[in-house]
């Protein structure tokens, strides 16, 4: 089993509001066809739901104003929206990709996934779906909402179905340093990175939030492989074991 995670980065422009890559979307929808395993779907909300989440600073959860909580509406809205229209290019690819709202599916204590339920998730696998889900604004028990982000949904995933890898698809080729792609790291190197890596400050936190969560799959023994979407070989080499854009174990 895969956990793959399309990144916001890669299936929309993040820097032009509500603007998605459907290049990129076909380039997910070709390799996953080319898949023979079972997959679960992650994407995040890239250029739909960053803007929102972020003008209605969402990740702050409940201030007991209607401002607030119609900018969760708002932001719930958009990321259903980009859903819609990946999904629809699976479909039309011929792939049983079926949309999981991880909304109503996961609840959160302070920001981290505190419950699960994962009856619908394994069985639509079981019955050879690819579930498809993504970046999303959940109730918190400590903040009313909060914006759980669709890294930690992947790795957290991962964990629990035991996957044998996670698959996190950006537009840039892997982790680079220097212009240059790194090509293998171990966990305990993570740290030693943060330094040399750019902060784009959107509303999950950018790469850095996502080395923080690949980092929690180390007791696991989950590997993780970032590499891009902006062709149609790269997903299927990492799945293949190959050596390819970043691998970290
Ligand atoms: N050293 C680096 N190596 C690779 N990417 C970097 C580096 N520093 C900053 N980045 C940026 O991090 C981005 C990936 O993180 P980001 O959170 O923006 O994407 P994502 O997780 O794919 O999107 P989303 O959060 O919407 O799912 C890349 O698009 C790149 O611009
Ligand atoms: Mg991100």
């Amino acid at each position: 089993m895969l956990v793959i995670k399309a990144g916001g980065s890669a299936i929309t422009y993040k820097s032009r509001p509500y603007t998605a890559n459907k290049e990129a979307m076909r380039n997910l929808a070709t390799q996953l066809a080319g898949l023979d395993e079972q997959v679960i779907l992650i994407h995040g909300v890239g250029s739909f739901a960053h803007p929102p989440a972020k003008q209605y600073r969402i990740d702050l959860g409940s201030d007991g104003t209607h401002e607030r909580i119609y900018g969760l509406a708002v932001t719930h809205f958009r990321a259903g929206e980009l859903a819609q229209m990946l999904i629809g290019v699976l479909i039309d690819a011929g792939l049983a990709t079926l949309y999981c709202r991880a909304s109503s599916l996961f609840v959160t204590r302070q920001r981290r996934i505190a419950t699960f339920y994962r009856e619908p998730v394994e069985r639509y696998l079981d019955l050879g779906l690819i579930p498809v889900l993504h970046g999303d604004g959940p109730v918190d028990r400590g903040q009313g909402f909060c914006v759980l982000s669709g890294d930690q949904i992947a790795v957290d995933l991962a964990r629990r179905f035991r996957a044998r890898k996670v698959i996190f698809c950006m537009d840039v080729p892997g982790i680079l340093r220097e212009g240059r792609v790194i090509d293998h790291l171990r966990f305990g190197q993570i740290d030693d990175l943060y330094r040399h890596i750019a902060d784009n400050h959107d509303a999950s936190g950018g790469l850095m939030a996502k080395l923080l969560e690949i980092r929690t799959l180390q007791p696991a023994g989950i590997p993780a492989q970032l590499v891009t979407l902006q062709n149609d070989t790269d997903l299927v080499a990492a799945a293949r074991n190959q050596t390819i854009g970043t691998l970290i174990d």
